[in-house]
């Protein structure tokens, strides 16, 4: 355990009226704070819904776009964060098109930072969103993780008080990551105050 908790911000990537993202993001951050080195943010993309299209000057560019509606706020929370968990199902073999806007909308927020990745969907698990998620993240300078949480066909894993059924191999997996979302983000924090390369 660090003395400074680590900031680690868990995103919630669906944003559908009904979708199940919330019961694992919920459970994912219980497991984040139980683990010790954690000050766990739970960040909710509905809560902003940022547009699709982005402004005419690109945050790649301008690392200030004017974001509309609370947009501001879901820029400083990011900022804010040392590290970074998507929770995502899989949409048609990938992530959905929300965790893409508000990734897009972003550029600073994700640079020099670790990123881990909890999935579920039908058959596949969100292995697929994830393996989408570390090619987009590598564009951004960002170090995903090796180490993941799956839930295949979540809906069998998942009692309806939101509880796991049989949590063992899941709370193994997700602690795994943990430990090693706690190294890289420790590490990559002390970096992040050295000048980069232009
Ligand atoms: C349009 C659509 C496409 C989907 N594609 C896949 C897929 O490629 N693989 C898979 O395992 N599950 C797939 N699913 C199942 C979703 O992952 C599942 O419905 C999940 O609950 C979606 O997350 P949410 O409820 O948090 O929105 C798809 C669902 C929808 C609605």
């Amino acid at each position: 355990m660090t003395s400074t908790p680590l900031r680690l911000a868990v995103i919630i990537g669906s944003v559908r009226e009904g979708r199940f993202g919330p019961v694992v993001a919920e459970w994912f951050a219980g497991q984040a704070r139980g683990h010790g080195a954690f000050e766990v943010d739970l960040i909710d993309l509905a809560d902003y819904q940022l547009p699709h299209a982005l402004p005419a000057v690109s945050p790649l560019m301008d690392p200030n776009p004017v974001r509309p509606g609370r947009g501001e706020e879901l820029a400083q929370r990011l900022s804010d964060a040392d590290a970074f968990v998507i929770v995502t199902p899989d949409i048609n073999r990938s992530f959905p098109a929300s965790v893409k806007t508000a990734i897009d909308w972003h550029f600073t927020q994700w640079s020099r930072k670790t990123v881990g990745f909890v999935g579920y969907s039908g058959r596949s698990g969100g292995l697929l969103a994830i393996e989408g998620l570390r090619a987009v993240f590598n564009e951004l300078h960002a170090h995903t993780l090796r180490e993941y949480v799956s839930f295949p066909r979540f809906y069998q894993l998942f009692g309806s008080d939101g509880q796991l059924l049989e949590p063992a191999e899941h709370e193994a997996a997700a602690t795994e990551m943990l430990d090693q979302l706690q190294w890289w983000a420790t590490a990559l924090t002390g970096a992040r105050t050295e000048a980069v390369p232009a």
